[in-house]
């Protein structure tokens, strides 16, 4: 006949024992864990396949006998671990070598540098043309107007906008114009964010058009 306290000091006993052997943590073996996915990623390199049929193996099964992370999900038939941009997401400039800090105030010096070195490094075709007019009337006519001689609707409002076929501006070299699309030059704003380093080559092509045109 066991008494209550007796019964008591034997339950203690008992979870001593089960407390001390989650305890008995080494080498390779971690000991009980409680919620393992919480203490270990998964560290893929990002937009990269998964191989291993094991990966995520602590998790539900999926179902079809391989791991949570292999091919559980239906909508992500090549197991990637990232998901690719949705359909017309627009690229922004990373780290490019044509990336040059802003000219300082009164210093044309990589503006200067980029006039002399830059080169388009899209072939010249039609097609390639008429993607430059595109963008060129979606971004630039407004003020630079429809044959580049600054006479946009909002460059009549904006003021001092200069025709590409006059002057110093009809020598312009493609790195110069692409430099100013960059990082926008004087009172124009630069247009980095809105079209991305491919576009603006196609722009330049275009432009170099207008400069010759009388
Ligand atoms: C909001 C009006 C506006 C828009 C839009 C605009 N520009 Fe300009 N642009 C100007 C003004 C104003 C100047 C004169 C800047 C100055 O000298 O202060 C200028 C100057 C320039 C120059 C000559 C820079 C120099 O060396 O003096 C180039 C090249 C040029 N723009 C190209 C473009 C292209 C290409 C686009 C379209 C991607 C564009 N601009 C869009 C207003 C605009």
């Amino acid at each position: 006949m066991l008494y209550k306290s007796e019964l008591k000091s034997l339950a203690g006993c008992i979870l001593v024992v089960a407390g001390l052997s989650a305890c008995s943590a080494n080498g390779d073996y971690p000991g009980t864990e409680y919620a393992p996915q919480m203490y270990h990623s998964v560290p893929y390199e990002p937009l990269s396949q998964i191989t291993d049929e094991s990966a995520g193996g602590w998790l539900s099964s999926s179902g079809n006998q391989t791991a949570e992370f292999y091919n559980s999900n239906p909508h992500n038939p090549n197991r990637m671990t990232m998901r690719e941009p949705a359909e017309n997401t627009v690229k922004r400039a990373g780290s490019l070598p044509y990336r040059y800090p802003k000219d300082t105030a009164g210093s044309t010096y990589y503006l200067d540098l980029a006039a002399q070195t830059l080169r388009n490094p899209l072939p010249e075709n039609e097609e390639i043309l008429a993607g430059g007019r595109l963008l060129y009337d979606n971004f630039c006519s407004p003020c630079h107007g429809g044959a580049g001689a600054g006479d946009g609707p909002v460059g009549e409002v904006y003021k001092g906008v200069p025709n590409f076929s006059a002057g110093r501006y009809a020598e312009m070299t493609e790195g110069h114009i692409f430099h100013v699309i960059t990082h926008g030059q004087g009172r124009m704003w630069p247009y980095a964010s809105q079209v991305d380093p491919e576009e603006r080559w196609k722009i330049v092509r275009y432009v170099q058009t207008l400069q010759k045109q009388q």
